[in-house]
């Protein structure tokens, strides 16, 4: 059901000096940006072969983010995973009765269809289901 790793995301302080991290350290670059303003995200996609580090920083005190950054401070927010059906994948993890934090897939970055499973029935990983 899985077919790819789409993304890592990665919560960071400072979106500018984490790109220009990547760019200056191992010469990867951003290929998008979108500020998603439903999830309080601002999101900076570097490309690595078919998959994305996606650095994510929050755009306001409520986001989830914003708490993650508070909570844990900076590192591995969450791993997207490529499906061909982002409803029939959330419908397996259902059925298996395992939490969800999306009852229903909803649009993601990209254009992309997206729904988050909860980490707690995940050992620990917040995931989510990226149908492109
Ligand atoms: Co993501």
């Amino acid at each position: 059901m899985l077919t790819e790793i789409d993304h890592v995301a990665i919560a960071v302080n400072d979106l500018e000096a984490a790109i220009a991290y990547y760019r200056e350290t191992f010469g990867a670059e951003t290929v998008h940006r979108e500020r998603i303003d439903s999830d309080g995200v601002e999101e900076a996609l570097i490309k690595v072969a078919d998959s994305y580090v996606q650095l994510l920083t929050p755009t306001s005190d409520a986001s989830p983010v914003a708490k993650f950054l508070a909570n844990k401070g900076e590192g591995i927010h969450h791993v997207g995973y490529r499906v061909a059906s982002c409803a029939q994948a959330l419908d397996a993890v259902k059925a298996g009765g395992h939490r969800v934090i999306d009852e229903a897939p909803r649009p993601g970055s990209r254009g992309t269809t997206v729904a988050f499973v909860h980490p707690k029935g995940a050992f620990g990983t917040l995931i989510e289901l990226v149908e492109e």
